[in-house]
């Protein structure tokens, strides 16, 4: 048979599509090999977990913070790789790029969606665990950060080197530094110095030609964009440089606890009036939950819990309560005086004196099974739609669902919507976070529980802006769209891109095409590069 050069490139298609298919099914075996080859460190074998190894799953679930991707259908990572060098994490994006397995970066792995851990292609974990140095600077009143490390830690590191200082983030010790900095940062100090990313004055970053970059070498535009832009759409975050915030010896804090008996409807809507108009020093955030009640039909109300910290003291705190919101009935009795860290523990309802225990710990000790979503709201939501919200929480368990609602107002009134990739800044009056938790594994319990969050997120939607409907990129929500397994037009992703960063989106993708313009760093909702050519 006379073999015409039709056929040959028939079975040289048919070749090259039998490698790729071994190839892909198998990319970790060659990638290790490249690993190897690449590294002239020999020690490189020890980062090295593939799934045969003992310490594979414990590795993988320690920062796992949502236990709904435990599960085993769960894509599990082709590998997992604990760097410990630089140089390392170089020649893992190297060979990534050469043997097509994709990389996930994980800090603390909070993300809500599991995208620091997860993806439908073969890919590796690359768990940044190791990369949590901390050096605490006085004189310039900074600090540089691992990504790595947990804001607790950093908290106690800032604490230990004098207690007259600490940073503006958010409110879990356990958070991860280069999920939660790149992804915005909010926690008690937004009122008066915004953001966490409002508050980093530079950056070190692996791009993904294997540079290393700080702010002066990556340039404005990239050092905005991992500001609040997600990190993992542009590079590794190797460590962050923080400006230090001065806070007093000691702090003021109350909770008040407000049922339906306690016109807690009532207070919940002047709340809306109030909290962004307090003095800055001053930060009076809502958790909302349903409770068991006996004084109820149906056995269950609605508490309101006013939970506040106060950097002055506890006279004037009165007399601005008393001032502000004197429905509240904020009694000298409610103020409990602490320093500032342990404002940290009474967060969450621990023991004061446990806070260095807290703040160490990088084990996280109330994981449980949940899907969150956010809203910014704008205007106040009126009584007969707080009622709403409360009819939709009736619905669920006591204690499963639970708001946060933290005021903004101050600083954040200041920042220009374009100053960072977060654009929910003046004309928002608070941050609203909705969250389902439960216990479990069946699936169609979770369905259950994710089908009702939806249907309250439709509730509140009546009371917030939209076109487009806001959301906090922290809080990511794979409900408001994803990009395709492959390439993701622009005009795709702009469907959820502009809920998290309104007119930023663009700059975003101007940002993402200049520095990764094959889109090598991508996620469910990573930012699309307008040069990545569409191969389906
Ligand atoms: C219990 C809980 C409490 C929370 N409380 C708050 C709060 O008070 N305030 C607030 O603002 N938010 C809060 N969040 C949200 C939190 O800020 C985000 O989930 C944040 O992204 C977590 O960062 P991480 O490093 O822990 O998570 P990860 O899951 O490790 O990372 C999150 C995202 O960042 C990427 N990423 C992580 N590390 C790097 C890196 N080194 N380089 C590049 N990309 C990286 C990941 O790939 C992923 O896309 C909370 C979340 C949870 C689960
Ligand atoms: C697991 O991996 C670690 C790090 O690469 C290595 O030190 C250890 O020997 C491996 N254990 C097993 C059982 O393969
Ligand atoms: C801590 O910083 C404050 C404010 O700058 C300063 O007054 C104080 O002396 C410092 N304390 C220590 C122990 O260095
Ligand atoms: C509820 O508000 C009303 C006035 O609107 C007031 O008279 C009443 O004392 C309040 N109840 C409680 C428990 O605070
Ligand atoms: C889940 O179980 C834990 C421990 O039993 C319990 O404390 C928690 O309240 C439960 N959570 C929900 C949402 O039911």
């Amino acid at each position: 048979m006379k073999l015409t050069k039709r056929m040959l490139q028939f079975a040289f298609l048919l070749l090259l599509s039998i490698s790729c298919v071994l190839s892909s099914s198998q990319p970790e075996k060659p990638f290790i090999q490249c690993l190897l080859h690449q590294s002239d460190d020999p020690t490189i074998s020890n980062i090295i977990y593939t799934p045969k190894n003992s310490s594979y799953s414990s590795i993988l679930n320690f920062y796992i913070q949502n236990l709904r991707f435990t599960s085993p259908e769960t894509p599990k990572p082709k590998l997992i790789l604990t760097p410990v060098h630089e140089s390392q994490i170089q020649a893992a994006i190297y060979c990534s790029k050469i043997h097509g397995l994709q990389i996930r970066i994980r800090s603390g792995g909070h993300d809500y969606e599991g995208s620091s851990y997860i993806s439908e292609v073969p890919f590796l974990l690359l768990d940044m665990f190791n990369f949590r140095s901390i050096s605490v600077d006085l004189e310039s009143q900074s600090a540089w950060v691992g990504a790595g490390a947990t804001i607790g830690e950093t908290y106690y590191a800032i604490h230990k080197k004098n207690s007259s200082f600490s940073f503006a983030a958010g409110n879990r010790p356990t958070l991860g530094i280069g999920g939660h900095i790149s992804g915005g940062g909010c926690g008690p100090l937004v009122r008066e110095y915004g953001l966490a990313a409002d508050n980093v004055i530079d950056a070190r970053l692996i791009d993904v030609n294997g540079r290393i970059l700080d702010r002066e070498s990556m340039g404005e535009d990239l050092f905005w964009a991992i500001r609040g832009g997600m990190g993992a759409n542009f590079g590794v975050i190797l460590a962050y440089k923080i400006r230090l915030i001065e806070v007093p010896e000691k702090v003021i804090a109350f909770k008040v606890r407000r049922t339906l008996e306690q016109n807690a409807t009532k207070l919940v809507h002047k709340w809306q009036f109030v909290a962004p108009k307090l003095p800055r020093r001053l930060i009076v955030l809502l958790k909302i939950d349903s409770v068991v009640s006996n004084d109820r039909s149906g056995g269950k109300t609605i508490q309101a819990s006013f939970l506040s910290v106060f950097r002055g003291d506890a006279d004037e705190l009165l007399q601005v309560m008393e001032e502000y919101f004197p429905e509240l009935g904020v009694m000298k009795e409610d103020l409990k005086e602490m320093s500032w860290i342990q404002y940290f523990a009474f967060y969450d309802d621990h023991p004061i004196e446990d806070i260095v225990q807290i703040l160490t710990s990088r084990v996280s000790t109330s994981k449980s099974y949940l899907k969150a979503k956010s809203d910014f709201v704008q205007k106040p939501i009126p009584e007969e739609g707080i009622e709403k919200i409360w009819e939709k929480l009736f619905e669920e368990d006591p204690l499963a669902a639970q708001l946060q609602w933290t005021p903004f107002g101050g600083k954040m009134d200041e920042i220009s919507e374009s100053e960072t990739p977060f654009p929910h800044r003046a004309g928002n009056s608070f941050i609203m976070f909705e969250a389902i938790f439960w216990n479990g594994t069946d699936s169609s319990l979770a369905q259950k529980h994710v089908n009702w969050i939806r249907e309250l997120h439709d509730v509140i939607g009546q009371y917030v802006d939209k076109n487009p409907r806001g959301a906090y990129a922290d809080y990511r929500d794979l409900d408001l769209g994803v990009n395709n397994v492959g390439e993701t037009s622009v005009e795709q992703a702009r469907v959820w891109g502009e809920t998290y960063f309104k007119k930023n989106f663009d700059r975003l993708v101007y940002v993402k095409t200049r520095v990764d313009p094959d889109n090598f760093f991508k996620n469910e909702q990573s930012i699309p590069s307008r040069l990545a050519h569409f191969s389906s």
